[in-house]
């Protein structure tokens, strides 16, 4: 990967099962090399921790790194039980905290990784965040991650902030099943959002963990461009060629088409973007588009239609 390549530093891999916490280890030396070069080399080692490895986010994080690993190693650590957390940083340098998603105290949990990073020695957090965490993004996680970015900031370790755009991997998969029903409900209205594909956040991410020169800055990782709800409809006829119908719906008819497209059986596994997330991006909240995977990894992002 090219992040990987042009960084001095190597990445070795070691992570974590459920709740996974990857601890990754990274050979550091003084040049740009492969990793034949590396093997040969005299290494500074330098571990690499990935939380959420056992998930597709972190999966994806382990494999960009696991191009110049020399070994893997898995730990578990759950944010919600801290005391699982000093074993499995034990020895980490440098730590990626992917944010957790559940219906518990999620601010109280990523401020138990960051208090345990501080206390285990980690000299370097990167911090999967969302765009524009401000107090009125109607985004429905954005009170978390404007807690947990302070959180991160207070623990007083060097880090990095990842402002991740809503997945197109996501949109992608919910594209099939407009294309199937004919049918697509909205509350989008004119908005637009810069959808990132996951393996381009991975690819950051691995970036910010191993490149030299990111503490105490901040990235948005986006797509390449703004999608609409007409480029959307536009995309998928052209990539499916289904004629899907759109529906312009507000709030409360949205919601409650969401609840009634959720419980479709043939839609387990997936679920629609939540009521305040188009209400978001309808007005303007999720409409940024970010250099951060270019500055991160040299390459551009990949656009949503690459996945449909
Ligand atoms: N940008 C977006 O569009 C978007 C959309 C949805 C979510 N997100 C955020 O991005 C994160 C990564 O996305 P993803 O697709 O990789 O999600 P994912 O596949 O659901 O993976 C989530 C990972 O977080 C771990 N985790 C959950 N609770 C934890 C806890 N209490 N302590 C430690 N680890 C915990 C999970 O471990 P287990 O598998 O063992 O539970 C899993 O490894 C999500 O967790 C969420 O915060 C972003």
């Amino acid at each position: 990967m090219s992040a990987i390549r042009r960084s001095r530093t190597a990445g070795v891999a070691n992570l974590v099962a459920k709740h996974g916490c990857a601890a990754v280890h990274v050979a550091s030396e003084t040049g740009e090399g492969e990793r034949t070069r590396f093997r040969e080399a005299r290494l500074t080692s330098v571990i690499v921790g990935v939380t959420g490895a056992s998930g597709r986010l972190g999966r994806l994080v382990i494999d960009a790194l696991s191009r110049t690993r020399v070994d893997d190693r898995t730990r578990f650590g759950d944010f919600e039980r801290p005391q699982t957390l000093n074993e499995a940083l034990q020895g980490v340098d440098r730590l990626l905290v992917i944010s957790a998603l559940g219906t518990g105290d999620m601010v109280g949990a990523h401020r138990a990784a960051f208090e345990a990073a501080a206390r285990t020695g980690v000299r370097r957090i990167v911090f999967t965040s969302m765009q524009n965490p401000v107090r009125d993004n109607p985004f429905p996680p954005a009170a978390i991650y404007l807690h947990s970015e302070a959180d991160l900031t207070a623990v007083g370790v060097p880090s990095t902030i990842l402002r991740n755009a809503l997945y197109a991997d996501r949109r992608a998969d919910l594209a099939r099943c407009y294309a199937r029903d004919g049918r697509w409900t909205t509350n989008l209205g004119d908005g637009g959002h810069a959808f990132v594909t996951r393996a381009d956040c991975a690819a950051a991410a691995a970036a910010a963990l191993c490149d030299d020169g990111h503490e105490g800055r901040r990235y948005d990782v986006t797509g390449p461009v703004l999608v609409t709800a007409d480029d959307y409809v536009a995309l998928v006829r052209e990539r499916t060629g289904a004629d899907i119908e759109r529906d312009d719906v507000d709030d409360d008819a949205y919601e409650r088409d969401r609840a009634a497209f959720t419980v479709a059986p043939a839609n387990a596994g997936t679920f629609e973007l939540f009521t305040g997330t188009g209400r978001a991006i309808r007005e303007g909240h999720l409409c940024v588009l970010g250099d951060g995977v270019h500055a991160l990894t040299g390459h551009e992002p990949r656009p949503l239609q690459d996945l449909l």
